[in-house]
């Protein structure tokens, strides 16, 4: 089985407004609706987890329940970092005994709305091959160290961006949770770097430009953009 977790449990500090940049509408649906979408059309019928901050839990799953009836929608309330959210959704699925090795389970962050079908394929099947596999792109800018005063510049061949979803077979999960929690390191940002801190290798498969994160007002108007494109 394919399961979905979408992390929508942060503040969105960054974006600003009244609720969580999570729930804005883009176009005629909330931000989180986005990538719910692609997965249900990817694997119609599969479970999805959705991590909601608990200050806009009942809020969010309202909206959640209504965008999507009938589907096997499941909530459970997030933490105060990303990789909080991460294990409070760990929780979740060990209560519910899907941490096993016949279950592929695949982490998402909510403010990536233009996640491709094909995107969500590569990932899964790269999962079932090898157990642990995120998407990536190389990066495009030049880059720098800089510490204080002093600078250097830093080759860029072989830099790779992570981007989201990230899966994972349910019992590759269940053993690197056993060694260590997500939460162990502030360095764990992404579930495929506590993955391989616990001792795992994680396949890398090709991200796509238009699976940007939403962080700042103006990449508002870029998601804009690619869905005029896009759809
Ligand atoms: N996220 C989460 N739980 C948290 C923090 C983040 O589920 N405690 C989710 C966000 O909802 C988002 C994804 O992780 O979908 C990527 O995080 P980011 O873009 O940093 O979102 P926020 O943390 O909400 O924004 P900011 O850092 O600007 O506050
Ligand atoms: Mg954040």
């Amino acid at each position: 089985m394919w399961i979905w977790v979408q992390l929508a449990a942060g503040s969105g500090s960054r974006f600003g407004g009244k609720r969580p940049k999570q729930f804005h509408r883009l176009g005629r649906r909330p931000l989180l609706a986005y990538a719910i979408e692609t997965f249900l059309k990817a694997a119609p019928g599969s479970p999805v987890v959705v991590a909601l901050p608990l200050a806009h839990f009942a809020y969010g799953k309202a909206l959640v329940t209504r965008l999507f009836p009938g589907a096997s929608l499941h909530f459970v309330v997030g933490g105060t970092t990303r990789s909080a959210s991460t294990e409070a959704a760990l929780h979740y699925l060990r209560q519910v005994g899907w941490l096993s090795a016949e279950n592929l389970i695949a982490f998402h962050d909510a403010a990536r709305p233009l996640v491709s079908e094909a995107l969500i394929q590569r990932v899964f099947a790269a999962a079932e091959a090898s157990g642990a596999a995120l998407p990536a792109l190389p990066v495009s800018s030049s880059l720098r160290r800089v510490n204080g005063e002093r600078s250097e510049a830093l080759p860029r061949e072989g830099i790779w961006e992570v981007q989201t979803p990230q899966a994972f077979r349910g019992s590759v999960l269940k053993a690197a949770w056993q060694r260590l929690s997500p939460t162990a390191a502030p360095h764990f940002t992404d579930e495929g770097t506590w993955i391989e801190a616990a001792g795992f290798s994680v396949q890398v498969v090709a991200g796509e430009p238009s699976n940007f994160k939403i962080t700042h007002p103006i990449d508002w108007e870029v998601a804009r953009a690619w869905l005029r494109r896009l759809r």
